[in-house]
């Protein structure tokens, strides 16, 4: 019997079958518990770029490489904080020192279609040249990584070696600024439901291009609202690639609350940060909290990346739980009483500095 191109792709997919199947969740939840004024990673610090007052920061001076196992604990719960935390320069951090910062905050997970080195199978090579711009190219539309596993990403660490002459930034959205945008009946009624996320776009993929997998393509249901476990604070989690459907509800509701929720995801500038990458930049995020994409304007311009993703927990929903919208009051107050303080002392200088006024 002559074997066909099919036969003997699931011939050779056999031996390296099992290797996604052996994804796992994380047992403790890293960064929690960290010192919240978190001076160990700040010791190291230059310079703090915020991207905007709630979301998005970039940290100079810290070398992702060298991180002491405490700094590693309080740059997770600074990650979950702000959702993405940037980085320059990062030369010395090779692969395996990414997968080892990675694998402090949880087990590396395997991607089941992604091909990957069989020595470090929790590495993913994002080559533009390897991902040609189509409909199954999940990094260019929203979306957060793996949530159709059981448990889904915590962390993602993305460096880029190539990049582009111009365009190929990435975006992020803040799941929490979302939820805390939405009307106390609508957070109520999201807060009640699950969503069923799918690895469809995979398995089409598979099917189209009979690509090797790693493991079982998985379907799973998560909160529409999603607990993050460091801040304790609500967040929206469905994304537009992985999301299926909202479970218990007809089909059109389930439709109309998925665009909804995207629109608001990919249209809301200010819930959003944009990166410009520089060669060795790594970018690190918080899944849980955050959506992302790629924008598709840099071909043909090369564009070349390592991502290691960490394994958390299986996602859960916590009515106690409290809102970035309530944590940001204590920052927006200290932001009024410094521009108070600068104000006063400016005004204070100018006094001092005029001619005394004569009756
Ligand atoms: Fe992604």
């Amino acid at each position: 019997m002559t074997r066909t191109d099919a036969d003997i792709i699931l011939s050779g997919s056999e031996a390296n079958a099992t290797l996604a199947d052996r994804n796992t969740h994380a047992t403790r939840v890293a960064g929690k518990g960290a010192d919240p004024e978190k001076k160990a990673l700040f010791a190291s610090v230059t310079k703090r770029i915020d991207y905007s007052p709630k979301f998005g920061t970039e940290l100079h001076g810290v070398k992702l490489a060298e991180l002491s196992e405490q700094q590693s604990e309080e740059l997770a719960a600074f990650i979950a904080e702000r959702g993405v935390v940037f980085f320059r320069n990062q030369e010395d951090l090779d692969y395996k020192q990414q997968s080892k910062l990675g694998s402090r905050w949880g087990p590396l997970h395997v991607h089941p279609l992604v091909p990957h080195n069989q020595e470090n199978p929790e590495v993913i090579v994002l080559d533009s040249r390897l991902s040609p711009q189509s409909r199954f190219n999940t990094n260019d539309t929203w979306h957060s990584d793996i949530s159709f596993e059981p448990a889904p990403a915590s962390f993602s660490i993305l460096k880029f070696e190539t990049i582009p002459e111009s365009g190929g930034d990435t975006a992020w959205s803040n799941g929490y600024d979302l939820y805390d945008s939405l009307s106390p009946n609508l957070q109520k009624f999201l807060e009640g439901l699950t969503a069923t996320h799918t690895s469809e776009i995979f398995r089409t993929l598979q099917r189209v291009t009979g690509r090797q997998t790693f493991g079982k393509l998985n379907d799973s249901s998560h909160p529409v609202i999603r607990t993050n476990p460091i801040t304790g604070w609500k967040a929206v989690y469905v994304n537009p690639v992985f999301t299926r459907e909202i479970d218990n509800v007809t089909e059109s509701e389930s439709k109309w609350i998925l665009e909804y929720l995207g629109d608001l995801i990919a249209k809301r500038l200010q819930y959003q940060v944009r990166f410009r990458w520089e060669p060795h930049s790594v970018a690190i995020w918080d899944n849980r909290s955050t959506h992302h994409t790629g924008v598709p304007d840099f071909r043909p311009y090369h564009r070349r990346g390592i991502r290691v993703t960490v394994s958390g927990e299986i996602p859960y929903f916590d009515p106690n739980s409290g809102t970035q919208a309530e944590a940001y009051k204590v920052t927006a107050a200290a932001i009024v009483a410094k521009q108070e303080a600068a104000e006063k002392a400016k005004t204070e200088a100018n006094a001092g500095g005029q001619p005394a006024k004569t009756a």
